[in-house]
């Protein structure tokens, strides 16, 4: 990789840019407005604005390995917050692809030191849906579908959160399972039914969220 060639990349983009729009860094440098989160993989192949079609300031971006959003995780957790609670998103996306070294790894036993506990993330994905998983002979289907469960329990993640759970009550927001497929280029949306997930899932999740201090009175 040649470092200094990125720097007249750049400034061939930035006069690319200006070419077009005289103004287009002066307004992008007002704020942003965006009504996407997209949360993806750190995967090279898999971008996140380029297979989108879409300009800066239209996406805010987290990607980590296998686009996993754990419940612990101070990283996802903020960006959840600050895109739901401030940039006020209206769709959050969880975009997974297949090919990911993240979800062919949990498929392993291998000792990965640090990426262990990540991974386990998804070996518990694994374990949740084993019976259907077990199923699936062909060990390439397999972990197709492990890439599209994962991608739907991390939609769920998403669901649990106290923002998207008040942000629901307030507006019109949507959370999207996708999947990007390398070797064709494609986005699938998973369809998942975000309405139905919120319902079966609330009995357990649910907060309430009046003021716990003020209850106690
Ligand atoms: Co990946």
């Amino acid at each position: 990789m040649d470092i200094a060639q990125i720097f007249k990349n750049n400034q061939n983009w930035v006069q690319t840019k200006l070419k077009v729009e005289p103004d287009y860094f002066t307004e992008l440098s007002k704020g942003q407005t965006p009504d996407i989160l997209y949360i993806g993989c750190s995967d090279s192949r898999v971008s996140a604005e380029e297979l989108m079609g879409i300009a800066p300031g239209e996406a805010f971006v987290l990607r980590n390995i296998a686009n996993m959003v754990p419940n612990t995780d101070l990283s996802v957790m903020s960006v959840i917050n600050y895109a739901v609670e401030h940039l006020k998103v209206n769709h959050i996306v969880v975009c997974g692809h297949y090919y990911c070294g993240g979800v062919q790894a949990a498929m392993k036993s291998g000792d990965l030191g640090i990426l262990n506990p990540w991974l386990r993330n998804i070996r518990d994905v694994y374990r949740t849906h084993r019976d259907e998983l077990n199923k699936i002979e062909d060990e390439e289907s397999r972990y197709k579908r492990l890439v599209e469960l994962n991608v739907q329990e991390q939609c769920i993640n998403v669901i649990k959160t106290a923002e998207v759970q008040k942000a629901q009550r307030d507006r019109d927001l949507t959370v999207h399972g996708w999947v990007f497929d390398v070797h064709s280029g494609g986005l699938i949306d998973l369809n998942i039914d975000f309405k139905k997930l919120l319902q079966n899932i609330m009995e357990i999740y649910r907060l309430d969220l009046a003021d716990p201090i003020k209850q106690e009175k």
